[in-house]
């Protein structure tokens, strides 16, 4: 649709021609099945920060429970209404405090702790024997999917099964074109399986609190400030939008640098420039690319296009961060890039939660990799992703570690 098209290698490699393309041509773009793909940074901020566009209760309808045999849900079953990206204000106003309250400093502080202990442990088995490795599973991925299980208090012989949970659920949410049934379907199952397994988590934490954030959401619920079904949609939103999106910044992040010695040798030189070195590779290769909003009233977004009430709007935050109107020499690595207006994290209400943790994250992630391996190098050029339009996610990334 449009070039916008997962399935194909190309498009795969190099979804930045396709996004250049259709930013210089149609930057505003109706499709004829109804939706719009907004490519260029201005639109893509306005729609995300204005809030007639949202999501409608239509748009996040209760997937059919398969436990019920898609007859209504059952009381305490959290369905996509009850996590906080699908909300709106005042909903989304209250859920968003409690979240924050529940993320003090005192979570920031263990969490952090756990990055460092956790990417010191990861690249001591890494880098030990001197062999080539993949970065993605050796670093990118199990380092974020342990912080979000270490935060929610996850025990380790659960991981692998709610992982394939969180895999299912996201393929199962991309922009419609790109869904089928049977990922639809394995969305709702995932859904359940999510459900059940931190209603379980809660009861036992009910019983032994913590100073986790699953603790901390069970005494805001015991204080009435959130209802159960939000408490359980909370937990399943920071399990899956919390570690695949922080892989994807750690190993494109690293890849990015790989491909561009000179930003490398700056990186590995001047460890001032890490915070907006972080920004740039969160611009250049971005971890998510879309955005997807549903219009509440009719919108007028100039030059004669009028989004009517109920029509979708795709946010290609990816094309938007290579919008050379707002970015100077947009294709170029440049980790001191001055003013870096990314949308990576999006914007306005919606605007990513967790960006803070990811950030700190890559910072320490990608600066202990690139000080502790000096030779690292790319031991392949041609590079795979998963076929998905959401996220920019490489399959593998191999690296050799010895000159
Ligand atoms: C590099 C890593 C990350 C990226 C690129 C990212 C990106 C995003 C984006 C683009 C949104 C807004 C989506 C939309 O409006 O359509 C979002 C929302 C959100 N993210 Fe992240 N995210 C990352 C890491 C995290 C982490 C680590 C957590 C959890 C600790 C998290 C939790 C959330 C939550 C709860 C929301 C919903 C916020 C709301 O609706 O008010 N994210 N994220």
């Amino acid at each position: 649709m449009l070039g916008l098209d997962p399935t194909d290698p190309d498009f795969r490699q190099d979804p930045y021609a396709t996004y250049r393309r259709l930013r210089e041509s149609t930057p505003v773009l109706r499709s004829p099945a109804g939706f719009w793909v907004l490519t260029r940074h201005r639109e893509c901020e306005l729609v995300l920060r204005d809030q007639r566009f949202g999501y409608p209760a239509a748009a996040a309808a209760a997937p059919a429970c398969p436990a019920s045999g898609g007859a209504a849900l059952p009381g305490g079953f959290a369905d996509q209404r009850h996590m906080l990206i699908f909300m709106n204000p005042p909903e989304h106003t209250r859920l968003r405090r409690v979240l924050r309250d529940t993320f003090g400093p005192r979570v920031m502080r263990s969490a952090t702790g756990y990055v460092e202990e956790r990417t010191g442990q990861l690249l001591d088995r890494a880098l030990r024997s001197g062999e080539p490795c993949d970065l993605i599973s050796s670093l990118a991925h199990p380092l974020p999917f342990g912080v979000i299980c270490h935060l929610l208090g996850v025990p380790g012989p659960d991981h692998a099964k709610i992982e394939k949970w969180a895999q299912d659920y996201l393929a199962g949410v991309s922009p419609s074109f790109t869904v089928s049934k049977a990922n639809h379907q394995g969305r709702d199952e995932a859904l359940a399986g999510l459900n059940d397994y931190f209603r379980v988590l809660a009861a036992q934490r009910r019983r032994a609190p913590g100073e986790d954030v699953l603790s901390r959401l069970i005494a805001a619920q015991d204080d009435g400030r959130i209802s159960e079904e939000e408490l359980l949609g909370t937990c399943i939103l920071l399990f899956v939008a919390g570690h695949g999106t922080t892989t994807n910044l750690i190993g494109n992040g690293a890849l990015a640098l790989l491909r561009h010695p000179g930003q490398l040798a700056r990186f590995r030189a001047e460890p001032e420039l890490a915070a907006s070195a972080v920004e740039e590779l969160l611009r250049y290769d971005s971890p998510s690319h879309l955005s997807i909003r549903v219009a509440f009233e009719d919108v007028d977004l100039g030059e004669g296009n009028v989004v009517r009430a109920g029509e979708q709007v795709i946010v290609v935050r990816g094309a938007a961060n290579r919008d050379p109107e707002v970015f100077a020499d947009p294709d170029t690595l440049d980790l001191g890039r001055p003013d870096n207006r990314h949308l990576s994290f999006a914007s306005g209400l919606h605007v990513c939660f967790g960006a803070p943790l990811a950030r700190t994250q890559a910072k320490i992630a990608l600066g202990a990799l690139f000080n502790r391996a000096p030779h690292l190098a790319l031991a392949d050029e041609r590079l795979e992703y998963k076929p998905s339009l959401l996220s920019r996610a490489l399959e593998a990334l191999p690296v050799t570690t010895r000159p």
